[in-house]
């Protein structure tokens, strides 16, 4: 069997950055003082990164689309039946319990951005958004920013442990592919990376990101927050 591009370029690169990009608002919020301005552009950061994941989902390569890696029960259940084969079939794609992991993923990760847009440092700093809402509201957005990024944390590791998993048990080694892009495969490989669709994407979603930060946030607020 020889090597095929399975992970185009957007894909991969959204991926090493959306581990950056992780890391950096754990150390941001939790490990350094003073680098609240810093969690707030990379949280603008990563919520450019999720919406740029999505739209992706509909017009990337093959194996990016939401289409080709989101299995029924049926295949889910299936799947699962044969999770501790270890010759089990290795899928080029994401396989049809995979997915649905990269779904909760993407929505933990959206929850955590759109969150944060509410929050406040008690001291300088205010989201783009606190302002704009009754305190229930604000209530529940930091009780979500506070608890949902552990569930996602127990997730993430879930995540390494599988990608552990299927290399050492199932000796299917899936990592190298989310660097290089390559896998060996009896399944097509894609032909492109788009890199223009991807462009466009990555401008649609930075003008979101700018649209739902700077633009759209209640004008009365403005004197009260700087970001
Ligand atoms: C903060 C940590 C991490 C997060 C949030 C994360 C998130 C994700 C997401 C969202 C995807 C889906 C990619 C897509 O289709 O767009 C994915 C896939 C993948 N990730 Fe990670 N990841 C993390 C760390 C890692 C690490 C450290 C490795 C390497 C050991 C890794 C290896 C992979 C691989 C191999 C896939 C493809 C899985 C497959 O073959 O179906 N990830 N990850
Ligand atoms: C996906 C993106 C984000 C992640 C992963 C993230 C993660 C975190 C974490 C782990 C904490 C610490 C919570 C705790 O102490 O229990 C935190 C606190 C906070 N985050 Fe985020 N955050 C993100 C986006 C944002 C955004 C976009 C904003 C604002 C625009 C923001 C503003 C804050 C504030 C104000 C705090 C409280 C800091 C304090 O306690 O003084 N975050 N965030």
């Amino acid at each position: 069997m020889e090597q095929k591009l399975i992970w185009d370029i957007p894909t991969r690169l959204f991926h090493w950055l959306l581990v950056f990009s992780l890391v950096g608002q754990y150390v941001t919020a939790e490990l350094m003082d003073n680098a609240m301005q810093w969690h707030f552009y990379l949280g603008y950061f990563t919520l450019g990164l999720i919406v740029f994941r999505i739209i992706w989902g509909f017009v990337g390569s093959d194996y990016a689309r939401f289409g080709q890696f989101l299995y029924g029960p049926k295949a889910v259940v299936g799947y699962l039946s044969t999770l501790f084969a270890r010759n089990s079939h290795a899928h080029a794609g994401h396989n049809p319990l995979g997915g649905w992991v990269v779904v909760v993923m993407i929505t933990l990760v959206m929850i955590q951005a759109v969150s944060g847009l509410f929050m406040t440092d008690d001291v300088f700093l205010d989201g783009p958004w606190r302002s704009a809402v009754e305190d229930a509201t604000l209530d529940t957005m930091s009780f979500l920013h506070n608890n949902v990024f552990n569930v996602l944390l127990a997730v993430i590791v879930l995540h390494i442990a599988a990608i552990g998993f299927y290399a050492v048990y199932k000796k299917q080694r899936l990592a190298p592919a989310m660097v290089h892009g390559k896998k060996t495969t009896a399944e097509k490989g894609i032909t492109s990376s788009r890199l223009l669709a991807a462009i466009i994407a990555a401008l649609i979603s930075a003008g979101v990101v700018y649209y739902v930060v700077e633009i759209a946030p209640p004008e009365a607020a403005e004197e009260e927050f700087y970001y």
